[in-house]
């Protein structure tokens, strides 16, 4: 019986985790799990783990070491690991904490059901390997559970890019794309359900090749294929290599009224030098060119992007670039990391030059400072604009709703909607991380 145990699901990182923990949930939802909000409450605590830089991983040893007390108070409470922590250090985190009685990797999450049947009482469980059939597949939902109007579907796994600083192709595997059916019968699903705009989700989601009717077909194709469903009213995809942008998904910008004008294209550094030792495969040349044929098809396009400081190497020359890159393309938004030196990377095995750590602090600031202006500006040049709104819930304040915009800003109304609705909205003012307007009847 659905809803007897208790269970506490913890979101580091991507999407993609946020994705799976999701589908982790439905399927302990089978075995007899209903999700609470505080580990306090629960039966079962699974953390769903990053491994992207060293803080992310950090966080998973803290957080289990808040969970002793729980494990001693309730003997039979199950403490559970998944994500890309649990791939790549499985083994040690059962020998630094003990209490933890089950560790999945992300391409063993169908297998969750029976490893949890098994784990407990003294008995622990690890399963980190690759296996060749589709998870997703085998992830099966719970029959027509109502959904947010927002979500993500992932299409695409792993990557084969091998970028010298990230542990993606490790953790996540190789690229594996899901057949068009599957996606399609997926998404369906999601709008029958209440979904009105659905995120693909991929490492590397442009490189999306999955099995379709008639061969294989690529992201753009796919993006065509699902704007044919009726109830969808809008599509994203994330996260995307300059690489892979080709002419058919650039187009499909132009021509795709549900695609929506947002993309991110991480790009890392400005410097050729440095994008050369990150194995990015581009130059800083090649990745302005393809923002302006962007902005050719679809010039309102808001641009995101991500950046590493102080990766081995770096001079100031070769970060003065990186600012100037920045200041050229004008980002919505954009996420920028010290770069952090990841176990089993070429990067970190190479032993190059580490840059002094306070200074990659700060070109971090100056760039995060930089970031932060054009954001500001791209939001405030908003104000006195009509913007589409996809109501999303229920605001801080009373009689507030909020939803996101094309654009993806978070849009505030105090006028009478739905969860669910879509509606034209007037802003008339921009805050520090929203704007604010009104429903135009
Ligand atoms: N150090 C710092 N940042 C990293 N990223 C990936 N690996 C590292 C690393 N080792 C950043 C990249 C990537 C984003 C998801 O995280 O910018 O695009
Ligand atoms: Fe990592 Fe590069 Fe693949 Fe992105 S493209 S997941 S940064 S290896």
């Amino acid at each position: 019986m659905a809803g007897e145990k208790k269970l506490y699901i913890k979101t580091y990182g991507c999407q993609m985790n946020v994705y799976d923990s999701e589908r982790m949930a439905e399927a302990l939802g089978g075995s007899g799990y209903a999700e609470v909000s505080s580990p306090e409450e629960a039966d079962m605590i699974l953390l769903n783990t990053c491994h992207i830089r060293e803080k992310a991983a950090e966080k998973v040893y803290s957080e289990l070491g808040r969970y002793k007390d729980l494990k001693i108070a309730k003997p039979d409470l199950k403490i559970g690991v998944a994500g890309c922590v649990a791939q790549a250090e499985g083994e040690e985190i059962m020998r630094r904490q003990p209490m933890v009685d089950l560790v999945v990797g992300p391409q063993s999450y169908h297998r969750l059901p029976e490893l949890e049947r098994r784990a407990g009482g003294g008995v622990k469980a690890l399963d980190t390997e690759f296996p060749e059939e589709d998870k997703f597949e085998k992830l099966t939902a719970r029959p027509k559970a109502k959904r947010a109007p927002a979500a993500f579907l992932t299409v695409q796994e792993g990557c084969d890019k091998f970028c010298a600083f990230c542990v993606v192709p490790y953790t996540r595997g190789a690229e594996v794309s899901r057949p068009v059916d599957r996606i399609f019968r997926e998404a369906e699903d999601l709008v029958e359900r209440g979904v009105r705009e659905i995120t693909l989700l991929g490492q590397n989601v442009n490189a999306y090749h999955g099995e379709g009717s008639d061969g294989t077909w690529g992201l753009a194709r796919l993006i065509r294929r699902l704007a044919e469903i009726d109830g969808l009213k809008r599509i994203r995809f994330t996260t995307s290599h300059p690489n892979d942008m080709d002419d058919d998904l650039i187009a499909a910008h132009g021509d795709c009224e549900k695609l929506m004008p947002y993309l991110h294209l991480p790009v890392q550094s400005g410097s050729d030098r440095i994008l050369k030792a990150m194995n990015r495969k581009h130059t800083a040349a090649e990745y302005i060119r393809l923002i302006e044929r962007m902005r050719e098809v679809r010039p309102d396009i808001a641009l995101s992007g991500d950046f590493i400081t102080g990766f081995p190497g770096e001079t100031d020359a070769d970060f003065e670039d990186t600012m100037a890159l920045v200041r050229e393309v004008k980002y919505a938004s954009a996420f920028s990391f010290k770069y952090s030196p990841r176990p089993g990377t070429p990067a970190a095995e190479k032993g190059d030059k580490m840059v002094d750590p306070a200074v990659a602090t700060e070109r971090l600031y100056r760039l995060q400072e930089l970031i932060t202006a054009q954001q500001r500006e791209f939001q405030n040049a908003m104000v006195g604009r009509e913007v589409s709104v996809l109501i999303e819930r229920a605001g801080r304040m009373p009689g507030q709703m909020v939803g996101k915009s094309e654009h993806l800003h978070a849009v505030y109304v105090t006028d009478t909607v739905a969860v669910g609705d879509m509606v034209r909205v007037a802003i008339t003012e921009s805050a520090t991380n929203s704007l604010g307007g009104r429903v135009i009847r």
